[in-house]
């Protein structure tokens, strides 16, 4: 198991960063480190739990770049310099197109908040995922951690994770379920496997190598 260096992108509050960076405290990612934490945005609150660990923090907003392409590029550029070994999007918000994926092939791991292939693609991101689950009347929902590829939330999935859905359910409601009971946990536990090197992907699916003790 090699030391990677771990890139977290984030858009919000941040609170997949944390159960990455509390993770990574408790040994769970061996030698690899988060190394650094680039935005979307400024003024986050997932900057500032960057900054009380002591982990650079960097911002690529969209609103620089005067098209989609400049701004994958710069996306890119930034994870290159920070020799990133592991990008992790998390709640990561901004579209990029495909040339990131082209210089991190399965080096990117995304976290959806529904069980892929259900309330995901364009358009569905963050409370919208919950809204649409509870329009529909799903009686269970979850999450996906999945590998980025260029088409929105199709790439090899990792891990998922179920989670009941409550008549009373409001989409915050949810949103919180999920992301305690499944989210925070299927994360962490996604980036421990790629820093062990147990991920392969093959014919677009990942298969998971079992520990050699
Ligand atoms: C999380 O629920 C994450 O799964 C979702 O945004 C939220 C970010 O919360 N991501 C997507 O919807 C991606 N399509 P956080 O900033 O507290 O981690």
């Amino acid at each position: 198991m090699s030391k990677k260096n771990i890139v977290v992108l984030v858009s919000g509050g941040g609170t997949n960063l944390q159960s990455l960076i509390e993770s990574e405290k408790k040994g769970m990612f061996g030698e690899s480190r988060i190394t650094c934490v680039i935005s979307s945005k400024d003024g986050v609150y997932a900057l500032e739990r960057a900054k009380k660990n002591d982990i650079k923090t960097r911002v690529v907003k969209r609103k620089d770049y005067s098209d989609i392409a400049l701004y994958s590029k710069a996306l890119a550029d930034a994870l290159t310099e920070e020799k990133a070994d592991l990008a992790v999007l998390a709640g990561f918000l901004t579209v990029f197109d495909g040339q990131v994926y082209e210089r991190f092939p399965n080096k990117i791991i995304n976290i959806h908040p529904a069980l892929i292939p259900s309330f995901c693609g364009k358009g569905f991101y963050g409370l919208h995922v919950h809204e649409a689950a509870l329009e529909k009347g799903v009686k269970i929902s979850g999450a996906t951690a999945h590998f980025v590829v260029p088409e929105c939330d199709a790439g090899p999935i990792i891990l998922q994770k179920a989670v009941e859905v409550m008549e009373n359910d409001t989409p915050e409601s949810l949103q919180r379920r999920i992301m305690e009971e499944a989210e925070w946990k299927i994360l962490p536990e996604a980036v421990k496997l790629f820093c062990e090197d147990r991920l392969t992907v093959k014919n677009g699916k990942t298969y998971i190598k079992e520990r050699l003790s």
